[in-house]
């Protein structure tokens, strides 16, 4: 099949969190199964084009767009994705659509006035380009409200086209959260036809325009990023509002849990840890550990667990319950090493408890690639509270590093980390992690108790390590399940 993959990260080129990752991988995973794929993504300038071989497409030219009533003259350029041994290029192509007077911002998401304008005239762009190649996509892939008016220009404002006669669209929720909603507005920016607004119209919501909604309603499939997200979705208390029309598209929705590059996350290959190690010599690992304390400056003590986060700091990652429970928490004979950013709030509560005990806590505000992943090798387990996680990536790069996951049962955390005490239940030494349902600190502090303690029983330990470690959670099996869906897409749209 001919696939268009479209979203507003990719990694290594832009990331801000899971999509990206998802992004750069997934395309790569379906061209593998024999598809032909290309990626198409807004030309940033926080990330420099010499590093990547971005060439300008002269073929294309430049393509004018109009947008709130203004011409933007866009152009594009090529490269190819990273190759999954290491190699510089994989051979899937990603296009950027370059045009600064909208995406040189030196951040990928902005608060300014014109966030919608960015991303209409970005979904305009690549469906431009595609006219430009003369491709005709049997699938176009979208990816959260950034694109999610994407469907709608291809069904309505390019309705007419014979390249995309055949073209069916899909259209993943990786969070329910963001939305895109603007006011009114936005209608005429996008230049849509006025009956999608009409009061309950496909893109209707609350009078003003919602990308999400959109994105919903007119897409062929609609898909989220694990079973357990997918049927909370359904639900008052965790569809954000879009519940009823998620209901609405009940048979066509879908939970597919995303895969892992384990050419990225992979203690056995990972260049950015100094030791690499693996499930039969796992002596790397506290090699690795002692690495990441002592360049944090913290004392390293083989007998005291580190427990590590790696997170946007953001109410959706579940931080509040700690605040209650802070001091117990610092009473735990535990290291702590967070790395995150985000909210003022969080980033205080953090900072607060690095500063008061700066013998136990180390935080780094920021972003950095590196320090995740030796987190990731260093630390001995890993914290995510989350009020809701669609499926959240940590976790399962911890389960690959012997890294023991302590979560909350949701979403896609429900769906990938087994609790140890639950698995005994069972009569089975089956578990991988650690997890709570109950949304609060005493919760929380009960399954570190747990945990813990099991890591001062050494075989015990070992154990839950080897068997997250051998869990596979690579693309193929998901991106197998995308292409089911693109073939249900496609028979929906002839
Ligand atoms: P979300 O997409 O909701 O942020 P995921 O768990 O799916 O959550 O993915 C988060 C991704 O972003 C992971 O690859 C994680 O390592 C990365 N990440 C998050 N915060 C940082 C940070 N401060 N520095 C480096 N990487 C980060
Ligand atoms: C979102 C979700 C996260 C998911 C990621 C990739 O950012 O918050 O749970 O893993 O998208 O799908």
């Amino acid at each position: 099949m001919k696939i268009a993959y479209v979203a507003s990260e990719v990694f290594p080129y832009a990331k801000t969190g899971g999509l990206g990752d998802v992004a750069g991988a997934l395309p790569k995973e379906l061209a593998q199964l024999g598809h032909e794929v290309k990626v198409f993504m807004p030309k940033y300038n926080t990330f420099n084009e010499a590093d990547y071989g971005l060439h300008y497409q002269w073929e294309i030219g430049s393509v004018l767009i109009r947008v709130a009533g203004r011409i933007h003259s866009v152009h594009v350029q090529k490269a190819y994705l990273p190759g999954t041994k290491g190699e510089k290029k994989s051979g899937v192509e990603i296009y950027f659509i370059d045009c600064p007077y909208y995406f040189y911002r030196y951040r990928v998401y902005t608060d300014d006035d014109d966030e919608d304008e960015r991303f209409i005239l970005f979904s305009k762009s690549v469906i431009e380009v595609l006219k430009r190649l003369n491709w005709a996509p049997d699938i176009i892939h979208c990816n959260d409200w950034h694109t999610g008016l994407l469907p709608l220009f291809v069904k309505d404002n390019y309705g007419h086209e014979k390249l995309f006669s055949k073209t069916a669209t899909v259209f993943t929720i990786h969070n329910i959260a963001y939305q895109g909603n603007f006011s009114k507005k936005t209608f005429e920016k996008a230049e849509i036809n006025p009956k999608y607004f009409l009061h309950g119209g496909d893109g209707e919501y609350y009078g003003g325009v919602s990308f999400l909604k959109t994105g919903i309603l007119v897409s062929d499939i609609v898909n989220t990023v694990s079973d357990t997200y997918a049927k909370e979705l359904l639900t008052p208390e965790l569809g954000s509002g879009m519940n009823p029309f998620l209901n609405l598209r009940k048979n066509n929705f879908y939970g597919i849990l995303n895969g892992v590059d384990y050419n990225v996350w992979n203690p056995e290959t990972d260049k950015l840890i100094p030791f690499n190690y693996s499930k039969e010599n796992l002596s790397g690992k506290l090699k690795n550990k002692k690495y990441l304390l002592e360049h944090l400056k913290l004392k390293f003590d083989e007998g005291v667990p580190v427990i590590g986060i790696v997170s946007r700091m953001v109410e959706q990652k579940g931080f509040d319950i700690l605040e209650p429970v802070i001091n117990e928490l610092m009473q735990l004979d535990a290291q702590w090493v967070i790395l995150g950013s985000g909210n003022h709030k969080y980033e205080e509560m953090f900072t607060r408890i690095s500063v008061t005990h700066p013998e136990k806590v180390v935080l780094y505000l920021g972003y950095n690639d590196e320090l995740a992943h030796l987190i990731e090798a260093g630390a001995d387990m890993f914290l995510m509270p989350s009020i809701y996680e669609p499926c959240g990536l940590n976790q399962i790069y911890s389960l690959k590093y012997g890294t023991v996951p302590v979560v909350r049962k949701t979403g896609g955390l429900a769906d990938t980390v087994l609790d140890w005490n639950e698995s005994l239940e069972r009569g089975e030494e089956t578990g991988t992690g650690y997890s709570f349902t109950e949304f609060s600190g005493e919760a929380l502090l009960n399954s570190l108790n747990r945990a813990i303690n099991d890591f001062h029983k050494k075989e015990v330990w070992k154990k839950i390590q080897l068997n997250g470690m051998s869990k596979d959670y690579s693309w193929k099996r998901s991106a197998e399940k995308y292409v089911e869906l693109y073939r249900a897409a496609y028979q929906k749209a002839k």
